[in-house]
């Protein structure tokens, strides 16, 4: 990848889904013009979108998958336009997250041009310490391959990114690992930091947090995103495995753009 310095953003459409700011800082870097993947699907009939210059999806990678809320627009929206693109951010390894867009355009009638992923800060405190990711994250020079892969869209370049022989194992292991159906009892709260103020709520792309009693109840319809953890103003939210204690949001995106993209309270 060639890194682009004089980079300016296109006029092109990015349908994005996030959790904690990665993929929509790398959404804001390609485009000018946004849309929310959980936006979207509240639409009622059809799904349709077109731009005469390029539309693409930027989201993150779940154990190597496709988070579902893509996988579920994807079957639903309509798109017209020349150049059609994906990006996956992750956090260690994509698995194959890149093939499974892949297949899954060609199911749903996405012919992609273009597919990469890009690494960045792993949110998923139930594996990694995030703390020690944030703090180690230079080594994924996230600036440059983000000018880069920006860059590539630009110029409609064609590419569809192929994981490596160690990616493809990991992936075949991580679509085979159970993958806690029960998340959602995993979470708690400190009670004497949580004021009440519902954030939790409103960052939680499945309306599946709940205040009762002033304190948030999760309602087991998750999709193990980590928001309403890492987006608590307070971080009182607790999850039994986790490897540090650490609130992570990408720096590029404030709490109003999270609830923005994912409140289904409105
Ligand atoms: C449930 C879950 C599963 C994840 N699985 C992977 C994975 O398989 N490989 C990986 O490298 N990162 C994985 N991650 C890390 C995220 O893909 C990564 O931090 C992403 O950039 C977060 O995007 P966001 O900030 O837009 O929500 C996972 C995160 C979560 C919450
Ligand atoms: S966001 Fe944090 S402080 Fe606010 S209600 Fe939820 S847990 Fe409590
Ligand atoms: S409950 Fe929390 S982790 Fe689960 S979908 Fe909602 S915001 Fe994401």
């Amino acid at each position: 990848m060639q890194k682009d310095s004089t980079l300016t953003e296109t006029s092109m459409t990015v349908i994005y889904f996030t959790a904690t700011g990665n993929s929509l800082a790398v959404a804001k870097h390609i485009a000018g013009r946004c849309i929310s993947a959980v936006a979207l699907l509240q639409q009622t009939g059809p799904i349709e979108l077109s731009d005469p210059e390029g539309i693409g999806f930027v989201m993150p990678v779940y154990f190597g998958q496709i988070p579902a809320v893509i996988t579920q627009l994807m079957r639903r929206v309509s798109l017209r336009a020349p150049y059609l693109f994906a990006v996956l951010t992750y956090g260690e390894l994509a698995g194959r997250a890149a093939t499974h867009m892949r297949r899954l355009g060609e199911e749903t009638g996405i012919r992609f041009d273009y597919i990469r992923s890009i690494k960045m800060v792993d949110n998923n405190f139930t594996i990694v310490s995030v703390s020690r990711q944030v703090r180690d994250c230079g080594r994924k020079k996230i600036p440059a391959c983000m000018d880069a892969i920006a860059g590539e869209i630009r110029a409609r370049k064609c590419f569809v990114e192929k994981p490596g022989v160690v990616s493809r194992l990991i992936g075949i292991i991580e679509e085979r690992m159970p993958q806690g159906s029960k998340f959602d009892s995993g979470f708690s709260v400190e009670a004497d930091k949580c004021n009440g103020c519902g954030t939790c709520v409103r960052v939680c792309p499945n309306a599946n947090v709940k205040l009762t009693g002033g304190h948030p109840q999760w309602q087991g319809d998750c999709l193990k995103c980590t928001a309403c953890y890492h987006n608590c103003p307070h971080g009182a939210v607790r999850y039994r495995k986790e490897r540090s204690r650490y609130c992570f949001r990408n720096p590029a995106v404030t709490l109003q753009e999270i609830i923005h993209a994912n409140n289904r309270t409105r």
